[in-house]
């Protein structure tokens, strides 16, 4: 075999593989092509498996004329990518190429894997065999038997080869070499661990000549969506005639026929649509020289009316993610198994919409959207991302580059084409994107404008197009939908208070879930549900992407991201920014946007006299026909009473809103919450019967601490220049003048402190801290000294009261903050503590104040009342209800992968730190709290969690507040609204205690 040349020629994107065709398997039997499992087609041969591998770091090492047998030596999975073989190394980049920027060339020590596998083959019922490989990545060369047999590019798209002249009957080779990187390389530069080889399935077809080569299904529907036209437009390889059958989901047979002039036509009455709540799906079953080719079909529309998308007619909006194929074991090369698994949790949380960012999923994959109901956007294999690293500062211009420059017309085109051609028959796929990040020009234009032409059914998207070159305007014919990734709300509103581009506005990107986050999710909801013309939005993004490197020798998960390969260049981790884990386990992120898009919603109408409104958030399905809803009366605590809505207030249309009445208990008084938990009513194939859809808790509940017996004698108040001494009937404590703290709080001979109190602004910097915490070191928040001034002592008469001026400043720098702490000791050992400070103010807002506590280890039993049980904060509180919750301190840290703040609870009134027969009650109006075996120089120095180590105490962290979560890692800055206040009000009361 010789090597050639095809992968550094923009000109030479495919060589001998067949036309672009939508992706189908042909069977041999009606009963096998309805039944659908590829697998079981007797015109399917898998070459999955075992394949017989060499792998060279350059291609140059690999001679010009070679055996390829002689030189694969060693073993590799088909499917794989070989990163997780053991060959090459793992490299995450977001925006830089892996290569210099030299297009179309690409490094000559260019990595390759050469794949061959010996099989067995007899030509059956077929006249001709086709090859497909549905992925590989980046290019390769095809031989069989030795013989040359085609080239292939575009990772993400099938390439199928006639191999019916290459095959002999009965044994048969086939090699491929594939490379890591070419000139298509430039188009790839997606933000994920880039990965090689053939990494998705590989098989022979055996089909007819003359038979269907391809086809396009096109509906129509009509008389208020009851009525719908069928037509499927057939290409044949020869003038040979098409029988066909219609059926519906129960598999009754509804229309039977032949195809005339190569079209298939007929009428349906009284059809089902289909919506991703409903994903009723017919079949279309052809039969033409001897091949059966079933095909599912759903019906439904898209399209947009006076600047609102609507899908059979209905104003919907996408709750949607981007999904990249992502393993921390298996890498890019994803499975059935792992694509269900996604789904799956998808639903449970209530996700009706993926962008296939930003390349095509496998075919099947589409197939279970259909299935399971799910609307996709289908992204065409195109990134660019790396033309805009030219040494220089960011410009605008630069980004168009490519998608301006004639030379790779052809192959923007070509990527565009693969994906909408494949896909074109997939019921799930409403809108068509051109691909993420690439620029703006004509390529672009001329692949929305054959987009446009080849299927007027579906809608377009591209995100850059929404910054066309200078000069010119945004596409007025081709594009539909106006697309933006990370604006704030406000710009949103703008954009629909202006009203100068007049398409409907998607973000096909926003939320950045990176980390403890996002906490923005409520507040686009909100935008969203107020602008018609807003169809929803993509969170940023389904999963962290991480590589499994199996446990450390404690035992503890290991994760790595970029940098951890010493790769260069990388981006840390950047990749690590999805709402679940790498093993799927959900973020506290997912149960927000869960609950965010909850089914249903109830709003308060009058509380005490138990009326409220209910409003169905669903686009298609009565309420009555979807959910449960139970409701629980909440009082001090406890759940006091119980409901459930009846079926006539559940009665309820797609959109609609209408009043309800509950009835209380006769003896119902003082404050209450209610919680109404929402429930899927039925067994649908990914969700369970009875499965916690959502809930929603309205009304005030408030908890009554248990109350304390007053102190009997004196208390004895002693001072010296630094200190107070403070002594009880039982207890001792010893207050700090300079550090404004106590330093020991010795309460019936339990020592409480196991170090000095102190007040703490810092908190571990999120992943949406990222730009904000280079402010907070500037303004010196990670090293801020506590200073006393003057200090009072007075007696009063229930015991005293300790009253310190302070300030918080930094080496170098003014003060940070200046105010009066005040801590009233009662005689029964409780201290009220009332701390007033105002910050400097053109300082950043602060990421927390309050007091920090070093307490036994022992001390590890927590109750509180307020946010939980997960973590909670003023801008990312919709997965937690108030109520009174108890944990251990070990299952109180969120454990991201990179270490960070997580585990406060906001908004609490109260607060049990227990163990060692004793511990210490805080009480107030509302504080937050964390409690953790972490403190939070800990969590900030360590890159990954399996590097944490314990303090050996329970670190408390009570604060009169934090600043907002946000999501300002890729997205807008924070909120104002969660900004840490400029002026600081710290009310508590600590109250130690001994069983
Ligand atoms: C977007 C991009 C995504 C991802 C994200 C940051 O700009 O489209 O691919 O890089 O930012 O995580
Ligand atoms: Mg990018």
């Amino acid at each position: 075999m010789k090597k050639l040349h095809y992968h550094e020629n923009p000109h030479a994107l495919h060589v001998n593989t067949l036309p672009e065709r939508a992706y189908f398997v042909p069977h041999s039997s009606r009963q096998s092509a309805m039944e659908g499992v590829r697998e079981k087609s007797d015109r399917f041969f898998s070459l999955n498996g075992t394949w017989s591998f060499a792998y060279f770091d350059s291609y140059a090492d690999l001679p010009a004329e070679f055996d390829a047998w002689a030189l694969a030596t060693d073993e590799i999975a088909v499917p794989s990518v070989w990163q997780t073989q053991g060959y090459d190394r793992h490299q995450y980049t977001n925006v830089r190429y892996p290569f210099p920027y030299d297009p179309p060339y690409v490094p000559v020590d260019n990595p390759c894997g050469l794949y061959v596998r010996a099989f067995d083959y007899h030509p059956g019922n077929g006249a001709r065999q086709t090859m497909c490989f549905e992925g590989v990545d980046s290019c390769f060369y095809l031989w069989i038997n030795g013989e040359f047999a085609g080239y292939s590019q575009v990772s993400h798209s099938p390439s199928e080869f006639d191999v019916t002249s290459y095959l002999r009957e009965g044994a048969n080779s086939v090699a491929v070499l594939v490379l890591k990187w070419c000139d298509g390389s430039y188009f790839e530069d997606q933000d994920k661990l880039r990965m090689s080889g053939i990494f998705r399935d590989v098989y022979i077809l055996e089909r007819s000549a003359a038979g269907i080569r391809d086809f396009f299904v096109h509906t129509g529907l009509r008389d208020g969506y009851a009525n719908a036209d069928v037509q499927v437009d057939l290409e044949l390889g020869g003038d040979v005639p098409v029988e066909y059958r219609f059926y519906d989901a129960m598999g009754y047979e509804l229309v039977k026929g032949r195809a005339e002039s190569r079209r298939i036509a007929f009428s349906l009455d009284n059809v089902t649509l289909w919506s991703a709540e409903n994903p009723y799906l017919y079949t279309l079953v052809m039969m033409c020289e001897g091949e059966v080719i079933a095909e599912r079909i759903g019906l439904r529309e898209i399209r947009i009316e006076d600047g609102v998308v609507r899908l059979n007619g209905q104003n919907v909006k996408f709750r949607g993610v981007n999904r990249h194929d992502s393993d921390p074991v298996l890498g890019a090369a994803v499975g059935r198994e792992q694509m269900l698994r996604d789904l799956k949790l998808m639903k449970l949380h209530n996700v009706n919409a993926i962008r296939t960012s930003h390349y095509p999923n496998a075919p099947e994959f589409l197939h279970m959207c259909d299935e399971y109901g799910f609307y996709v956007i289908d992204e065409a294999d195109i990134e660019c991302h790396g033309v805009t690293c030219r040494g220089h500062e960011y410009r605008e211009s630069d980004y168009n580059l490519l998608a301006m420059d004639p030379e790779y017309a052809e192959t923007i085109l070509d990527r565009v084409r693969r994906c909408v051609i494949r896909d074109k028959n997939r019921t799930c796929v409403v809108i068509w994107s051109m691909g993420n990040e690439s620029g703006h020009g004509r390529n672009f234009d001329n692949a929305l404008a054959w987009t446009k032409r080849y299927d007027p059914s579906r809608l377009t998207h591209y995100e850059r197009a929404s910054f066309p070159p200078e000069g010119e305007e945004i596409n007025k014919t081709d594009l539909d939908l106006y697309s933006r990734m990370y604006p704030s709300i406000e710009e949103i509103d703008a954009y629909f208070e202006e009203n100068r581009v007049g398409k409907p506005y998607i973000l096909c990107e926003y939320a950045h879930a990176m980390g403890n986050g996002p906490g923005d999710l409520e507040d686009y909801f909100c935008c969203f549900d107020r602008h018609d013309g807003h169809c929803g939005g993509f969170v940023w993004e389904w999963c962290d992407h991480a590589v499994d490197m199996g446990r450390t020798v404690d035992g503890r998960k290991k994760y790595f991201y970029g940098g951890d390969f010493g790769e260069f260049p990388h981006d840390g981790n950047f990749c690590m920014d999805g709402l679940v884990y790498p093993d799927r386990r959900p973020h506290t992120g997912l149960l927000e946007l869960k609950n965010v898009l909850r089914p249903a919603r109830v709003a308060e109408e009058d509380l005490r006299a138990g009326r409220f409104v209910l409003r169905n958030m669903l686009d298609f399905t009565n309420l009555r026909e979807f959910l449960s809803i139970t409701y629980t009366v909440r009082q001090n605590g406890q759940d006091v009473y119980e409901g459930s809505l009846s079926e006539e207030a559940l009665d309820l249309a797609p959109h609609a809103r209408k009043e309800f009445q509950i009835a209380y208990p006769k003896d119902l008084q003082g404050d209450f919450a209610v919680l109404f938990t929402m429930r899927q009513l039925f067994d649908a194939p990914l969700v369970p019967a009875g499965h916690v859809l959502g809930f929603e808790q309205l009304g005030r509940q408030r908890y009554a601490a248990p109350a304390r017996d007053e102190g009997v004698l004196e208390l004895n108040v002693e001072q010296t220049e630094r200190n107070v001494f403070i002594d009880g009937e039982n207890f001792h404590y010893v207050y700090d003048k300079a550090r404004v703290c106590f330093d020991v709080l010795n309460y019936d001979n339990l020592h409480l402190l196991r170090r000095p109190m102190e007040m703490n602004i810092w908190r571990a910097p999120t992943d949406n801290d990222r730009s904000l915490q280079l402010q907070w070191r500037e303004y010196g928040y990670d090293r801020g000294i506590p200073r006393g001034y003057a200090t009072e002592v007075e007696s009063t008469d229930n015991g005293c009261v300790i009253r310190t001026k302070f300030s918080i400043g930094a080496v170098y720098l003014p003060n940070i903050l200046e105010g009066v702490a005040e801590w009233r000791v009662e005689m029964n050992g409780v201290v009220g503590i009332s701390i007033r400070a105002k910050r400097r103010e053109d300082a950043p807002a602060l990421p927390r104040f309050g007091l920090r506590m070093f307490l036994p280890e022992q001390v590890n039993d927590v109750t509180y009342f307020g946010y939980g049980p997960y973590e909670s904060y003023v801008d990312k509180h919709r997965a937690t209800t108030k109520h009174l919750y108890r944990a251990k301190v070990s299952q109180m840290h969120e454990d991201y992968i990179r270490p960070q703040e997580n585990g406060s609870h906001y908004n609490c009134n109260y607060l049990k730190l227990d163990g060692c027969s004793g511990g210490i009650e805080v009480s107030g109006e509302s504080f937050c709290f964390n409690a953790s075996e972490y403190t939070q120089e800990e969590l900030t120095d360590k890159a990954h969690n399996f590097e944490l180590e314990k303090c050996g105490d329970t670190v408390v962290c009570i604060d009169a507040f934090q600043n907002g979560i946000g999501s300002n890692s890729c997205g807008p800055a924070l909120s104002k609204r969660y900004w840490s206040p400029e002026d600081i009000n710290f009310e508590c009361t600590l109250m130690p205690y001994r069983n």
